[in-house]
Parts: structure tokens; sequence; C-alpha cells
């Protein structure tokens, strides 16, 4: 049996750290006489009062922080990756818990040995647990980024209990830890298999403890599904102390950070990356996006929308097809599709066009998911140049957002949405300024 040398709960299988007293590393095995061990955990059971536990005066708070390691100062967990640090708040702190989700072929494990080569270069120690990749694999990619490595290991290990037995008997070894994937992390003990939401949320739950416990940087590494979800539960997300989706069409260049939750810093600016031969390198301009060849064709507009404190050019496409369906086909990808209705309902009403009959499709290009009401008035605009068949210029732009009596309003940031259209060239500027209504 295993039992703690602080609070002498015994357990029977090992465990990193006791749930009794909150130690970490202080249970070890111990030849069972099966009848002493008995008497005490019944004598334990009984009460279940432990003395060890007493609260921390708030002026203590901080001095000696949870945090036991030494040297991982939370200036040196600043990556030097611009648009990384910047959506994070400029810094991570020792002991956070980061959740960087994105779908299948994003670039996450990329990111990853991007961020893991700046801190390596810090002389910080990083443990990479590879589930999803063997060692070599991943060697494969980091050389083929020209990355040097220098101070990690990886660990090709997906049973949790040898994880934290490990991390806790090699502290010294480990500053900043990636768990990829947290999908393929399992505990022997439970019933389900890998990437079940049981599964999930058990090793999460540990991993968090361990880089609680020893102030380890944590990144866990999560995929999501089709509909936009982490596979595995919602609940994923409030065990962690930041959420970073990453986007993007894995056939095209664009990426975007987006930062859905952050204990330790905003929300509400994105990093911007492309995917190239070389890895993932920033967006230092957003004009680098701006593909001022768009095809001439029917259905196709050019928006603007704000991403972060950033301006940046989007294609809207739409097409509207006769339906064969008794109830017509609405489908969207990267925007919202109640949205979609809406703006359905008002081209039916005020532009007097028969929608009812046809099948219609939004598509934002890119992979990239919008939430900005700005992009009404593109779509609409969309969806009626692919009714009608009509060309839309290449050269205009248009946002706002369209209220439901068909008038266009004011969006947020709309000078300095006019201003970077301008920037990109476009001559006809369409917003709420010279355009105050649909019809
Ligand atoms: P990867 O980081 O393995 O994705 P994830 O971990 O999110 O599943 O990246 C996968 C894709 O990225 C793969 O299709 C190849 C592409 N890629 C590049 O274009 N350039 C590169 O330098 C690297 C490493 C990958
Ligand atoms: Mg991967």
């Amino acid at each position: 049996m295993f039992v703690c040398s602080n609070c002498q709960k015994t357990y029977s299988k090992w465990q990193g750290r006791c749930d009794s007293c909150g130690q970490w590393g202080t249970i070890t095995e111990v030849a069972s006489s099966g009848f002493q061990g008995k008497g005490k955990s019944k004598g334990k059971g009984k009460t279940g009062i432990s003395n060890s536990i007493k609260p921390i005066r708030f002026i203590d708070l901080g001095k000696e922080s949870s945090d036991k390691k030494q040297g991982t100062s939370n200036r040196q967990l600043v990556t030097g990756i611009h648009e990384f640090d910047n959506a994070l708040g400029g810094r991570l702190v020792s002991g956070q818990v980061l959740l960087l989700s994105g779908a299948p072929g994003v670039g996450k494990s990329t990111l990853s040995a991007q961020i893991t080569e700046a801190f390596s270069q810090k002389g910080l120690n990083v443990l990479y647990i590879c589930g999803e990749e063997s060692p070599d694999q991943i060697a494969h990619r980091v050389k083929r980024l020209g990355l040097k490595h220098e101070n990690v290991s990886f660990l090709p290990e997906t049973n949790m209990a040898e994880v934290e037995s490990y991390v806790a008997s090699n502290l010294d070894k480990v500053d900043v830890m990636f768990v990829d994937s947290i999908q393929t992390m399992y505990d022997p003990n439970l019933p389900s298999t890998s990437g079940s939401v049981s599964q999930i949320s058990e090793s999460t739950n540990r991993i968090t403890n361990l880089a609680k416990g020893f102030g380890i940087t944590t990144f866990i590494i999560g995929h999501i599904t089709k509909a936009g979800d982490i596979a595995g539960p919602k609940v994923l997300e409030h065990m962690v102390d930041t959420v970073i989706y990453f986007e993007g069409d894995k056939r095209m260049e664009f990426r975007i950070l987006r930062v859905e939750k952050n204990r330790y810093g905003p929300t509400d600016e994105v990093g911007l990356f492309r995917m190239s031969e070389k890895g993932l390198t920033e967006v230092k301009d957003t004009k680098e996006l701006f593909d001022p060849n768009k095809s001439d064709a029917p259905g196709s507009v050019y928006s603007m929308v704000m991403e972060g404190t950033r301006p940046v050019v989007v294609e809207v496409q739409a097409l509207a097809s006769r339906s064969y369906f008794s109830n017509p086909r609405r489908t969207t990808s990267g925007f919202d599709l109640n949205r979609l209705f809406i703006i359905l309902a008002i081209i039916e009403k005020k532009l007097k066009l028969n929608t009812g009959e046809l099948d219609v499709y939004v598509n934002i290009t890119g992979g990239i998911k919008v939430n900005d009401s700005g992009l009404d008035l593109a779509v609409i605009k969309a969806v009626i140049s692919s009714i009608k068949n009509e060309i839309i210029p290449k050269t205009s732009i248009f946002f706002g957002e369209v209220g439901l009596t068909g008038e266009v309003r004011k969006i947020f940031l709309e000078d300095k949405r006019i201003k970077e259209s301008k920037r990109l060239g476009f001559e006809n500027i369409y917003s709420n300024k010279n355009m105050k209504r649909v019809v």
C-alpha cells in the first residue's frame, strides 16, 4: 500500500499529491501488513480530520509563492513571439495552465514547438509529453523548423500516473510542460478509453494539480471537433486558467490565435500568423493577409472586420441556388447561422426578393470565425449578388450592422476600418457614413 509520510493517510495506488494534507511527493509505497493498515485507515476514516491544514495570511501571500521552483521567474515566461505574448497579456505566470485548442492540422504542434524553442533559449527546461506523435516524428519537425531545442526533453507517455511520478521526481528538469494532446492521456483505473469525457477531465484535473503544485507553466493541447467544441467536455475550460483557440483553414496560410478566457490577462487581443515552409511566422502588417485578386464572381464581397484592435479584410462568399428540398438549406461557415436567417428575412421583406425557394450558403474565406456585426452588410450584398447573378467590383468594400428595418447602423471603430480600406486601395467604401439603408 501507499502512505503519505506527512499525514499517514493510506492509498491503494500511488498518486502525486495527498488528498488529505495537500502535500506533493509525500506518498511512498510501504509493505502492507494488512491488519495494521486497516486499523489505521479506519481510525482516520472515522473523523477524517487532519491537523495539518492552515490558512494563509493575506500579507504573506506572494512572499513564498506556490512556485516551489527557483529561477522560473515570471519575467522569463515571455516567448519573444510578439503575436503570442501580446495576445496573452505580455507574459505567462508560473503554474499557469493554458489550453491550446484547434482543429487537427491547424498548427498546434508547430506553434508549441516554436514556443518550446523560445523557452528553451531562455534556459528553461521544457518537458514535452507526446502522446500523439513519437519523439522521432517531433524531432523531424523540430529540425525542419531549424530549432535547437537544447533544453527540451520528450516523454512518450500517456499514462497519467507515470507522468505524475516522473514529474514529481524530476522537478529540476521541468519548468514548462506541454501535453500533446489531452485526448491521448488516460488513467488506467478508469474504465473508459482515452479521449472519453471522463478520461479527459480526469487527466486535465491531474495535470492542473501538477502545474499548480509545482509551479510548472503547462500547455494542454486539445483537438476540437468540426462543430468547434473541444472534443470532450466544456468543463475543461473551467479547469484551466487560459483558453486559446487556434483557427484557420489548414489549406490556407492565415492563422488566428484567439484568447477566449484568461485569468492572468486580457481576452480582447488576438495573434495573427501565417503558416509557411518554416513554420508559423508573425503577421506584422495585416496588409499581408489581403489577397487583392479574389475571383470576380457573383456572390463574392469584401468586408473589414475587427480582430482584437486590428482591422482585417475578409472575403464573404454567398451562394443562393434553387432548392430541391422541402425545407431549403441554409448553411454558414465562419458566420452565425441565426444571423443569416435574419438577413434573409430582411432581403425578402425589404428587397422583395424571394428567398423561400433558395438554398443559401455563406462562407467567410480563410477558415476564420467572425463574430462582428459589421459583416451584416457584406453578407446581404453577397447574397443579393448571388441571387441576381451580378458581380460586385473588387474595388468595393462593405461593412455595417443591418437592423431589422433595413437600416445600416454605425459600427464599432468604423473610422479605423475606413482608414484601413483606403490604405489597401479600396475605391468604394460602403458603411453607415454613406449608406443609410440597404434599399
Ligand atoms: P501541426 O502543427 O502538426 O498541426 P496540429 O498539431 O494542430 O494537428 O501542423 C500540421 C500542418 O501544418 C501540416 O499539414 C503541415 C503544416 N506545416 C507547414 O505548412 N509548415 C511547417 O513548417 C510545419 C511544421 C507544418
Ligand atoms: Mg499535433
